[in-house]
């Protein structure tokens, strides 16, 4: 089974400059959606026809075969500037929409299963919608089997009643498909080269033509326009929560729990609300994040507690405890249960075992051994206005309060650093370092003011 993917169009009713097919459902771009559903259903190699943002398209999306429609004269158009990459092709070709992102790879392999078990020349999904507002309408004959598709701008008044719509979604014969298609003409309301026209050239041919109702059409949900946008959003929200309450995640209020659709948490951690979690990230067992916590693209071992934070592109080990107010900024590393907490900063930076930075801390381009404790208000002064430079800190340092490491600089292991120092020189083993001035009481300075 090979499958070619429709997403050349322009998606007017987007009213965007980014390519319709790239916007994202649950994180990720709905044509890719679409490409990860075809190779789950078991497609073997497949075509996507881009037009509108193609370079755009091409820089977002890898692993399939591209086919540009200069001009986009309609569906059936689309798929046949694409002929030519199926002229040794047998069997099925599955054409699937790139703006259709919510079906699932199972959906589509009971499709496909069903159309080659039927022996039809087309098979043609359909689902009963609530307001089909916009979509193709099955015409059906007066003993039930398919007689054609309506495009909504083409429908009478009574075919506009029908709630059964065309899902975009088609099994064909892959010869037969590309035979009938130059025989398809564009005298509609649209001037286009509709797709659901091959059907009725097909089945006036005495094909035989199947359809196959989905029971949950919200698997079918076209998107055109930015509420739309925001609906599909909706709907894979909550299916990946489902999916991970099933899997034996606690999620106190789903209505405010964002989870982009290739997230993996592991079992028993409980998400609190206002919680984002985006991208690849992934989360083990045990672990309590939010409220109010985003995360994007971060790796979080088990057993580790998170809230009001933010990290991104970053790893976080087993145990540790973040927040509230930390932001943990890429390339960093906080390894085995790290205490991080009250108004911290850390970027791009390696933080070892058990160390401690409870609050109010700048630490950037760092790394930092285990044991350490920094006081409150340490500052790693990482940029001279021109340049950044890292600094080397070792195990079990004890820096004291208000203090700033100015990089390059190291500082030893067992080293103690003054409450109120400006460290500018390396700092060695086990000595304590003092940088600042002394302090000085005057006797009777008051009085003499007075
Ligand atoms: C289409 C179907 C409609 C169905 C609906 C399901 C046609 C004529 N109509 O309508 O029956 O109910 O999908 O969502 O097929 N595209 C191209 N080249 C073109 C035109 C479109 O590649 O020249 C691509 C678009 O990028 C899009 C897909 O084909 O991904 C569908 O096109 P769109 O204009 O959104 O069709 P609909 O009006 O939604
Ligand atoms: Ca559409």
């Amino acid at each position: 089974m090979e499958t070619i993917i429709l997403a050349a169009g322009k998606g007017t009713r987007m009213k965007s400059k980014l390519p319709k097919v790239l916007h994202k459902v649950g994180g990720k771009a709905m044509l890719q959606h679409v490409i990860d559903a075809a190779k789950a259903a078991g497609s073997t190699r497949e075509v996507v026809v881009i037009g509108s943002g193609a370079e755009l398209v091409r820089q977002e999306i890898s692993g399939v075969e591209f086919v540009l429609q200069e001009e986009q004269l309609g569906t059936g158009h689309a798929v046949l500037s694409a002929k030519e990459k199926f002229a040794d092709s047998k069997g099925t070709l599955m054409v699937l929409c790139g703006d259709t992102p919510l079906f699932t790879g199972d959906l589509l392999k009971k499709f496909v299963d069903t159309h080659e078990n039927s022996k039809s020349a087309a098979t043609v999904l359909t689902a009963e919608i609530p307001d089909a507002t916009g979509y193709g309408r099955i015409v059906r004959e007066d003993d039930n089997t398919f007689k054609k598709i309506v495009e909504h701008k083409d429908a009478t008044y009574y075919e506009r009643q029908i709630r059964e719509v065309n899902a975009g979604i088609y099994c064909f014969d892959v010869q037969k498909l590309f035979t009938a298609l130059t025989k398809v003409k564009n005298e509609n309301a649209q001037g286009e080269y509709y797709l659901p026209d091959v059907l009725t050239i097909l089945k006036n041919s005495a094909e035989k033509i199947s359809t196959v109702v989905v029971d949950d059409y919200t698997q079918t949900f076209g998107i055109n326009s930015r509420a739309q946008l925001a609906a599909a959003n909706k709907i894979m929200r909550q299916r990946k929560n489902l999916e991970l309450m099933d899997s034996g995640v606690t999620i106190i209020d789903p209505d405010s729990t964002f989870v982009d659709a290739e997230v993996e948490v592991g079992q028993d951690t409980i998400i609190y609300p206002n919680t984002y979690l985006e991208g690849k990230t992934k989360i083990g067992e045990d672990c309590t994040i939010g409220p109010s916590t985003r995360l994007t693209n971060v790796i979080v071992g088990n057993n580790v507690q998170a809230q009001f934070s933010y990290c991104h592109d970053s790893e976080i080990c087993d145990g540790v405890i973040l927040g509230p107010y930390v932001h943990i900024r890429p390339g960093s590393k906080i390894s085995k249960n790290v205490k991080i907490g009250n108004f911290v900063e850390v970027k791009n930076s390696n933080i070892g075992e058990g160390s401690k930075l409870p609050h109010l801390q700048y630490i950037g381009d760092c790394d930092m051994g285990s044991g350490c404790n920094m006081g409150c208000g340490t500052i790693t002064v990482n940029y001279d206005g021109k340049k950044k430079f890292r600094t080397t800190i070792g195990d079990n340092v004890f820096v004291g309060c208000n203090s700033n490491l100015v990089a390059p600089v190291t500082v030893e292991d067992g080293a103690y650093i003054a409450a109120g120092s400006t460290i500018t020189e390396n700092v060695p083993k086990n000595n304590l370092a003092i940088a600042r001035s002394r302090q000085t009481n005057i006797e009777g300075w008051t009085d003499k003011r007075k």
